[in-house]
């Protein structure tokens, strides 16, 4: 590696193993890991000890599900040579870790945690472990193992940062300067709404997934609901109100076709049925070529594991010393 990557920036994110990514995933969070590393040294992990601690009592489908997460980010344009890719469990300093910072971290940090209470009350008492409770634990370990400065997470995950950030001083201020304070960049999760108005979300078979076929990718498009008012196609819509429009411009829509749509629509000379088939062509076009990519990938689980093991050769490179200065540091 040349000097000149070796002292860019570092980024560290990751990924539950918990199912089929989609366009939500692709346009918010992955589309910026993508970015990210034209300008970052990045280092993206499968976090199976995460997806553990809430899918504890079904364990079966973790491993391929890492896998298939794996083929997705490659398919997106997530680059193994550039990047590091690896699995969280395959490098066992992350729990190491998180066993020292439980340490120094007091109970009450982590009570308060806003999701922590938030996610019992919505997915049951099966919650109730010290997993669950560790969860931000485990999320900062997996970040300071590699020292690292920029942390790219959707909004949700301000409090876990914050957290770590916490920890972070406590462990400086007891041991010495070990670890840098990480910082969000929050992933502008764009609000897609799913072709039936509801959240996008596997469980709710409305997401168009990086791996649907362009005839399922019609069917939802095509049954999207648009602007309630417009019953009748000479009815002018509103598109500031259609889900339809929205996703145009998500989408990647120039101003001037944006402009022609807004047009055609508040003047009733383009009816909701053309502008879904020109919004399910832009869908089309943009999940192909990627399913496409995956597919081949996903013919090939060999070189994914190979991905993952030298992206695992890797990422203990830059563990393992960060380790020893935290346990030495411990007094260990
Ligand atoms: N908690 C993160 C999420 O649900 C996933 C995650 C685990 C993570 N460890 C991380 C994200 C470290 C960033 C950095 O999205």
């Amino acid at each position: 590696m040349s000097t000149a990557t070796a002292t860019r920036p570092r980024v560290f994110s990751g990924m539950r193993p918990t199912g089929q990514l989609h366009i939500g995933h692709f346009l918010g969070a992955l589309g910026n890991w993508v970015r990210l590393q034209d300008d970052y040294e990045c280092i993206y992990s499968v976090v199976d000890l995460h997806a553990l601690t809430t899918g504890y009592e079904d364990v079966k489908g973790i491993h391929d599900a890492g896998l298939e997460m794996v083929a997705d980010w490659v398919a997106c344009g997530v680059d193994p040579e550039r990047s590091i890719i690896f699995r969280q469990s395959d490098v066992p300093q992350h729990a190491e870790l998180a066993v020292l910072l439980g340490m120094i971290t007091p109970l009450s940090w982590l009570e308060r945690v806003p999701t922590y209470k938030g996610q019992i009350d919505e997915l049951g008492d099966h919650l109730q472990t010290y997993g669950f409770l560790g969860y931000p634990l485990l999320q900062t370990a997996d970040i300071i193992l590699y020292k690292a400065t920029r942390v790219p997470v959707g909004q949700d995950q301000l409090p876990h940062l914050e957290l770590s950030r916490e920890v972070v001083r406590r462990f400086n201020h007891l041991y010495g300067p070990v670890f840098p304070e990480p910082e969000a960049i929050i992933s502008e999760a764009p609000l897609l709404i799913g072709p039936d108005g509801r959240k996008m979300s596997k469980s709710y078979g409305n997401a168009i997934t990086l791996a649907s076929t362009d005839d399922e990718i019609d069917k939802l498009v095509m049954g999207m609901v648009t602007d309630p008012q417009r019953i009748k196609k000479d009815d002018p819509g509103n598109p500031e109100v259609c889900n339809v429009f929205a996703w145009q411009k998500l989408l990647g829509a120039s101003e001037a076709e944006i402009e022609e749509i807004f047009v055609g629509c508040t003047t009733a000379t383009l009816g909701c049925v053309a502008d879904k088939r020109d919004l399910a062509e832009r869908v089309k076009a943009l999940i192909r070529p990627i399913r496409e990519r995956r597919e081949q990938l996903m013919q090939d689980p060999a070189r994914l594991e190979a991905i993952l093991e030298d992206g695992a050769e890797r990422a203990r490179a830059i563990a393992g010393p960060v380790m020893a200065e935290a346990t030495a540091a411990m007094g260990l």
